[in-house]
């Protein structure tokens, strides 16, 4: 249990990291090419670049922690680490999905999976454990910031278009909240350098928000709909503005780059618990998409 000034609250620390079988197979096939808010081109390809890199981002991520799950004696934190690789493995199927899906409407999703696997087995190779499981942590960071964002800003969830695509994203972001801490608690319990962690967050911060940037724009350029004028230039000036690329996100981001810093310190408990009722609770509008829990 984490304590504040102010007395004592739940913290993800504390918190059940359960893995849900959901399955979005059915939804994900009537998605269409243009699914972002009112059709738009660059939202679209950015929703499309994110899905892309997501498994196998995810099986990376899951491979580091489990490099050091021998290593974990807090029964706690290994039950959380359970949950973590249950969750990350399901985030990483249901994406592939959508991306089978956008790859027959057109979309390059299939090579950028390809490629950011080939360039994340690389990583594993020349750099360490530790290295490697920092830049997990480093994600993590990345992934829960922007899954806070979506929660907690209706604009940044209407911007996702077709429901499909919210409900995928939704249930993506609620876990990843979940289970924001748990890749740091283990790297924090297996004496993870700090100075690492810093160094890797801030390479994170510019290479992933400059690359999502640029990869879009790559991605819509393959497009014709961007040939048609007057679409790409009315599209940049809404994807510019859009909450991903804030500064309020780049602040957030920024804040894990303060020596001792922890998950925790951003609660966001309550809009955990909210959300879990939302999509998951008796009357939840995801719970015929779940088959059950894994853990
Ligand atoms: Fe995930
Ligand atoms: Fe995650």
């Amino acid at each position: 249990m984490a304590t504040t000034g102010t007395g004592t609250r739940q913290s993800s620390s504390d918190r059940k990291v359960q893995a849900r079988r959901v399955g979005f197979e059915d939804a994900l096939a009537e998605v269409p090419r243009h699914f972002a808010a009112d059709g738009d081109l660059l939202l679209s390809h950015m929703g499309a670049a994110l899905s892309a890199m997501f498994p196998e981002g995810e099986e990376f991520f899951i491979r580091t922690v489990r490099h050091y799950r021998d290593q974990i004696t807090d029964p706690v934190l290994r039950r959380q680490v359970a949950g973590f690789i249950g969750q990350e493995t399901t985030h990483g199927r249901e994406h592939r999905v959508l991306n089978d899906r956008l790859a027959e409407l057109g979309y390059v999703t299939k090579r950028v999976e390809r490629a950011t696997g080939r360039l994340l087995r690389l990583r594993e190779r020349v750099a360490s454990p530790q290295s490697n499981l920092a830049e997990t942590v480093a994600l993590e960071h990345l992934t829960a910031t922007l899954a806070e964002r979506l929660l907690s800003d209706p604009d940044a969830r209407a911007s996702l278009g077709h429901p499909a695509i919210r409900s995928l994203f939704l249930w993506h972001a609620l876990e990843e909240s979940e289970h924001k801490a748990v890749a740091f608690d283990v790297y924090r319990a297996v004496g993870g350098s700090e100075r690492v962690r810093i160094l890797t967050m801030k390479v994170v911060r510019y290479g992933f928000m400059g690359g999502l940037f640029a990869g879009t724009i790559l991605s819509s350029l393959t497009d014709p709909a961007s040939l048609r004028p007057g679409v790409l230039p009315r599209s940049l000036a809404r994807f510019v503005r859009h909450t991903v690329f804030s500064r309020r996100v780049w602040n957030d981001l920024k804040a894990a780059e303060k020596p001792g810093f922890h998950p925790d310190d951003r609660d966001n408990e309550a809009l955990v618990v909210m959300w879990r009722e939302e999509l998951f609770g008796p009357e939840g509008e995801l719970r015929d998409s779940v088959a059950g829990t894994v853990i």
